[in-house]
């Protein structure tokens, strides 16, 4: 039985309890003929959309010259997708900027690594830092709040497009140096925390610093981490001179910021602070090579952008067909579209939205996938398809703003990703950190398990268990959270590489992993093997013999029961995981890397003894090849999607007791579903 926490529903904006079901729109490339607006708003009610994202890239439509607005184009979209049904969330346009202010304000311009300024050209290319730009992003974003903040029509703001990237210009510089100022004081601080005597690269001043490149310093660990988190805040701060004039004129006013998948360059949970809600632009290769893992990534980001924010996020970007940048950009079978969508549903979406509403014209996104084809008709494959998908969250109204009970959660850390990859140690190429977190989400996916993502610093008190793998970066606070999560009853999962270095990248004294993870977990890792890609190792658990790959840390039990041990090499007899009772709860500990087998059998285990809710009864293995099972609920409801990712029908797949068919109508046992099939069923919590 679910532990339920989830009492009331979250909207995005009270004000619309609906599923949102839209596209970016365009419709400045089409001002020339706008009889192309009217049609568009015909067929946007044929699929039944109710959405339509405008603005993200129409700074030049608005500001043609400088200081000089016309909202005549957006005035009349907004009122025509109103008076058609429809709402708008409404963008801030500087993802791109106009020729103009690029020619009279270089500035605002980015610099690259090797200290190239780049020309006005593509999008996403300022500078974080630039004053004129900061400036005038605030003007056109207080212009458009002050015209549409409050609009009926506009129910949200999408702040800019894909925050990414660098800049390495001079202001960017001071910028960095005035925030390493600011978090060391003194200079002699910051040459402590990143053990800059090494090589005699001890600093006698901030004005030494530079942004690490491949043209400047990037031997100093700390110094790379901070450069991350210096890009990280500047968007963040950047992020915050954009919202400030809109929350001033509409104090409702809710925002959100498009955010990627696998995004490197960013800590992410710095974001959540300055968004309301959370959204997410999802591409993923469907259909090339193992389509459950293909699944099972793409889920790993939904359940990310869900915990990220603890409620119902925005799927804000989807294809209903195809990508235009992909190495080889394959259609969506048939049903491909629908499931995907429904998949981000499942796991706490309240929306489903494509890029793009219409093909444009010309450019490098002509080719790329849109409801409205060049074609220009409602007779097509694929509005077939996003029509289809607007029917059914029309079905499914009820599941809006509904919640998702997780007991488990992943820890996923961008801080320790950075610091690990930057580590010269372990293999040199690919440490695969986020790979061993998808390795370890999937074994929930594969069980209908729900999941929640967090950053090591989380508050971990409501999950019955955590699995924190390859958690290298452990700082005072971490050390304290997770000790205290045990001690208080949790169970956590750690692998090898826990606990090595602090939040400057400085190795942990006294051993590994870190302080009192020692007593925890009752072990102490005193070196760790690396294997070449061609050799495996080898583990014996009860009686059984597993593969292990890449790493093999050699490991002693000081008190700690060892489950498993290494069967090969100098190092046979040495534990390979073991698992210690301390306080109220348990740590696990496993020292290798394994093919997937292994984990699925201690955590299999852990699973049943923790009386983890699966979503459907499902056997030690797992679900069949493609089949998942996920769920959100009001708090009297369970909303049960059971989704089939595989070519294959699968069979008689039987149900957690009696449930409504919310598509098909009836009482369910049991269900089948063909290829790329999903069902949504419903339930009363007992
Ligand atoms: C996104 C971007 C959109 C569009 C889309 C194409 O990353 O936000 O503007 O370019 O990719 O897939």
């Amino acid at each position: 039985m679910i532990a339920l926490s989830m009492k009331e529903k979250n909207f995005v904006n009270e004000n619309f309890r609906k599923f949102l079901h839209g596209a970016d729109y365009n419709p400045e490339q089409w001002i020339e003929t706008k009889e192309i607006w009217d049609e568009d708003m015909r067929l946007m009610k044929l699929a039944h959309c109710n959405e339509m994202s405008v603005g993200i890239f129409s700074w030049a439509a608005l500001e043609p010259k400088e200081g000089e607005y016309d909202f005549s184009f957006l005035d009349e979209i907004i009122e025509k997708v109103y008076a058609n049904g429809g709402v708008i969330i409404l963008a801030t346009p500087s993802g791109a900027r106009p020729h103009w202010l690029a020619d009279k304000y270089p500035e605002v311009l980015r610099v690259d690594a090797t200290g190239r300024k780049m020309h006005f050209s593509a999008r996403h290319n300022h500078c974080f830092t630039s004053p004129i730009y900061r400036k005038k992003v605030r003007e056109i974003n207080s212009a458009l709040a002050e015209r549409y903040g409050k609009h009926p029509a506009v129910i949200a703001w999408h702040i800019s497009n894909e925050y990414g990237g660098e800049c390495y210009c001079p202001l960017c510089q001071q910028a960095f140096r005035n925030f390493l100022r600011e978090k060391y004081g003194s200079i002699q601080n910051l040459n402590r925390a990143y053990w800059s005597s090494f090589w005699s690269h001890t600093y006698d001043s901030f004005d030494q610093i530079e942004a690490p490149s491949p043209i400047t310093e990037q031997s100093i660990h700390g110094l790379n981490l901070d450069w991350h988190r210096f890009a990280t805040a500047q968007t963040v701060d950047f992020m915050k001179n954009e919202v400030e004039p809109i929350k001033a004129v509409c104090h409702q006013a809710k925002v959100t910021t498009n955010m990627m998948f696998e995004y490197y360059g960013y800590d992410y949970y710095q974001f959540k602070d300055v968004i309301d809600f959370a959204s997410w632009d999802s591409y993923p290769l469907w259909h090339s090579g193992n389509q459950e893992e293909t699944a099972e990534r793409c889920a790993f980001w939904h359940d990310f952008y869900r915990s990220l924010k603890k409620k119902p996020f925005l799927l804000m970007e989807s294809t209903p067909s195809l990508v235009n940048w992909h190495e080889y950009n394959k259609l969506k079978r048939p049903g491909m579209d629908n499931l995907a969508s429904m998949q981000a549903v499942a796991h706490g979406s309240d929306s489903v939205q494509y890029f793009q509403w219409r093909k444009s014209r010309g450019s490098v996104e002509k080719f790329h996938g849109a409801v409205v084809d060049h074609e220009g008709t409602e007779n097509t494959r694929v509005f077939r398809s996003v029509a289809k998908t607007g029917k059914i969250l029309e079905k499914i109204q009820e599941i809006a703003g509904t919640g998702v009970d997780a007991q488990v959660a992943i820890v996923y850390d961008w801080e320790n990703m950075w610091a690990l990859d930057d580590s010269q140690g372990f293999a040199a190429k690919d440490k695969k950190y986020l790979e061993t977190c998808y390795a370890y989400h999937r074994y929930f996916w594969k069980r209908g398990i729900n999941c929640d993502i967090v950053d090591r610093n989380a508050d971990l008190s409501k999950y019955k268990l955590i699995v924190a793998p390859m958690l290298y970066m452990t700082d005072a606070r971490t050390e304290e959270s997770l000790t205290s999560y045990v001690e208080n009853g949790g169970t956590l999962y750690a692998t090898y590489a826990l606990g090595m270095v602090n939040d400057t990248d400085l190795c942990h004294l006294g051993g590994f992993p870190a302080g009192k993870l020692k007593e925890v977990f009752g072990i102490w890792n005193e070196e760790i093997d690396t294997l070449y890609p061609d050799q495996t190792g080898e583990v014996t658990f009860r009686g059984k013999k597993y593969i292990a790959h890449d790493y093999c840390e050699l490991i002693h039990a000081r008190g700690a029961k060892v489950l498993a041990e290494y069967a090969k090499d100098f190092y046979a007899g040495y534990p390979a995981a073991t698992v210690h009772t301390y306080g109220k709860g348990k740590a696990y500990y496993q020292a290798f890397r394994d093919g997937g087998d292994f984990k699925d059998e201690l955590l299999s285990d852990i699973s049943e003894e923790l009386n983890l809710y699966k979503n459907l009864p499902s056997s030690k293995d797992g679900l069949p090849f493609g089949v998942t099972a996920h769920t959100r609920t009001d708090g009297e409801n369970r909303f049960l999607f059971v989704e089939n990712y595989s070519e294959d029908e699968v069979k008689d797949i039987s149900l957690n007791g009696n449930y409504e068919d919310m598509l098909g109508g009836g009482e369910v046992t049991k269900i089948s579903l063909p290829a790329y099939g999903f069902a949504i069923l419903k339930s009363k919590i007992q």
